[in-house]
């Protein structure tokens, strides 16, 4: 029997390798105050380089996240930047396993899975990301592949150790290409991202857990995705770079009815 809790919405706006540090600051105070009294769990994940600025906006309802961190804890690892380091200067959240940085960067699930632990002991909140690719999705394999990343990024981790989990499905085909998938297919998937949970873990754990979507959220269809019980919110790219844009998405998150 499913057990119903209720999920606080969490909206997520991934800036990439985007803005100058007085726009990262700009908008963070504007997505601050559009965040203000909603009923949303609200991070925003800017460049490394402008994390101190962003944080400087932080409030109640908005804290700030990371694009990624170090699995390792400390030392000869030029470029890198551990959890705890972010944990240090403010942040409450990393993301871990985006796309670009697996397909871009060749990172695997067993990297992935030292990360989650680097987040997990630094008491960031990880957001870790699952998603097929176009060739995937046209040879049925969606499911499996989600099924097999979630499997392997989380291998060794226990459920009380990810009392915070989020889980973002994000389809690489649809990411900064304009292409939304349905709400009836990111509905499809977020079941088998919890039906996946339920089969390592528990039903309660596979419930509790927060699952948004990602690939080309936008203003207009934000509502009709967050409509549906399975969507627990969003993780947002270009669209989270306009203030207006983010805003109404984080209104459509905080009107969902959960
Ligand atoms: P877009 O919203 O630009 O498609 O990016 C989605 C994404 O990758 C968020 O992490």
């Amino acid at each position: 029997m499913a057990i119903r809790v209720s999920r606080t919405p969490f909206v997520g706006g991934n800036w990439k390798m985007n803005l100058t540090r007085a726009g990262a600051a700009e908008l963070a105070r504007s997505t601050a105050a559009a965040a203000a009294g909603r009923r949303v769990e609200c991070v925003v994940f800017p460049p490394f380089v402008y994390l101190p600025d962003t944080i400087a906006a932080r409030t109640a309802d908005m804290c700030v996240g990371a694009q990624d961190c170090s699995a390792e804890t400390q030392g000869a690892f030029t470029g890198q930047v551990s959890a705890a380091m972010l944990r240090d200067i403010g942040c409450c959240a990393t993301l871990i396993g985006h796309s670009e940085r697996r397909h871009g960067l060749g990172e695997t699930d067993a990297l992935l899975t030292k990360k989650i632990a680097r987040a997990l002991e630094a008491g960031l909140t990880p957001v870790l990301c699952v998603g097929e690719t176009l060739a995937e999705r046209d040879a049925g394999r969606a499911h499996a592949v989600i099924e097999t990343q979630l499997r392997g990024s989380l291998a060794g981790h226990s459920e009380d150790a990810l009392a915070t989990l989020v889980v973002a499905y994000e389809p690489v085909w649809a990411i900064g290409t304009g292409r939304t998938a349905t709400p009836d297919d990111a509905a499809e998937a977020h079941r088998t991202v919890r039906k996946t949970l339920a089969s390592m873990y528990s039903v309660r754990f596979s419930e509790q857990a927060r699952v948004i979507y990602g690939g080309s959220v936008n203003a207009k269809n934000a509502a009709d995705l967050f409509a549906r019980e399975e969507i627990d919110g969003g993780l947002v790219g270009g669209a989270s770079l306009n203030a207006t844009d983010f805003a109404a998405i984080i209104a459509a998150a905080s009107s969902r009815r959960t």
